[in-house]
């Protein structure tokens, strides 16, 4: 299993429910191999200052691992640390039109927005092609928004395929359907781009007030938006009595939320807070996650330079 988050901000409660908590099941299972990287090469698409972009890098490796993560169960690494993944991207952006690129989601909005479009983000698919394909990745655990590049990558594998000879396993997506898309405060999907976020290490104060700010209309007995981030916590029959009891209470049932998120994120905040300034420690586990997943990948990629007939 591989999967990856961008280096880009902080963590929120959508990436955890939405892909990091499948991560940490998976890897606790114990039925898989995992590979988790820190997709750094993706960020530079957006990230484009030294010191943000080493502060956001162990960030994330601190929240993938306070997050449940353990680094002697899981390979934990930056994809700046493989080079076979920007090396097959190449490959690959010799293999594919101009035409399926342009039909990509994230590239089609960034065009409707007028946005100037670089020449990375135009490839994006392709370096995600190269993560996911060069450990014969089986499973991609990942939120909704995520399908079509997964797509992109078992149609790419099979155009490496067919015309090079069987190289590449099809990998494939694995969506947890009940949090596929995870809401934020105002309804819309969580993301950090719309400033809806509540942040998985949020102190308790400031999951209050996240809370509080859920927007909720009047219509109903129950508040829609509030109901669906409790969901995340709480099955329908946990949450059943306290709904009844507080029909049309929004101020009581967004009290109840806060309280269970702030209970639920509590450990893993704690281990954030301990491991954050611990430096030497996260580059020690990043740097062993590198030699691990440079050994993987270099294989795939010798198995690719013959394929192509470059060795
Ligand atoms: P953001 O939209 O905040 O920038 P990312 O694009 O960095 O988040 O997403 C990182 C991972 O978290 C991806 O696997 C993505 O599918 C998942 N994810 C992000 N937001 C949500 C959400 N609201 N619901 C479910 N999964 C999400
Ligand atoms: N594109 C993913 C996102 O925006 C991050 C990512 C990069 C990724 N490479 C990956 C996810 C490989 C899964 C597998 O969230």
């Amino acid at each position: 299993m591989l999967s990856g988050v961008k280096p880009t901000g902080d963590l929120h409660i959508g990436n955890y429910f939405g892909a990091v908590r499948q991560f940490v099941e998976m890897a606790n299972s114990g039925e898989h191999q995992v590979f988790i990287m820190i997709a750094d090469y993706h960020a530079l698409n957006f990230v484009q200052d030294r010191q943000e972009m080493r502060s956001l890098i162990r960030e994330l490796a601190v929240s993938y691992i306070a997050s449940g993560l353990d680094p002697k169960k899981v390979v934990l690494f930056k994809q700046s640390d493989v080079p076979a993944h920007t090396e097959l991207a190449w490959v690959f952006d010799t293999i594919t039109t101009v035409p399926y690129l342009e039909r990509a989601h994230a590239y089609k909005d960034a065009e409707a927005k007028g946005k100037e479009i670089s020449v990375g983000t135009f490839n994006y698919p392709m370096l995600m092609a190269a993560d996911i394909l060069l450990y014969d990745t089986h499973i991609v655990p990942v939120g909704q928004d995520q399908k079509q590049h997964i797509e992109y990558a078992r149609d790419t594998a099979e155009k490496f395929n067919r015309i090079f000879g069987e190289t590449f396993r099809l990998p494939k997506e694995y969506i947890t359907p009940e949090v596929a898309t995870v809401p934020g405060i105002d309804g819309q999907k969580m993301s950090k781009s719309y400033g809806n976020t509540i942040r998985m290490f949020a102190s308790p104060e400031e999951i209050k007030e996240r809370v509080m700010a859920i927007v909720t209309d009047s219509s109903g007995e129950r508040p829609e938006n509030v109901y669906a981030m409790h969901r995340l916590l709480k099955s329908e029959e946990e949450l059943a009595p306290l709904y009844e009891a507080h029909k049309g209470m929004y101020k009581a049932l967004k009290d109840a939320l806060a309280d269970d998120l702030i209970a639920y994120f509590a450990p893993m905040r704690a281990r954030y807070e301990k491991l954050k300034g611990d430096e030497r420690k996260v580059d020690a586990i990043l740097k062993d996650g590198a030699k691990k997943a440079n050994k993987a990948a270099e294989k795939k990629m010798e198995e690719v330079r013959r394929a192509i007939g470059v060795r």
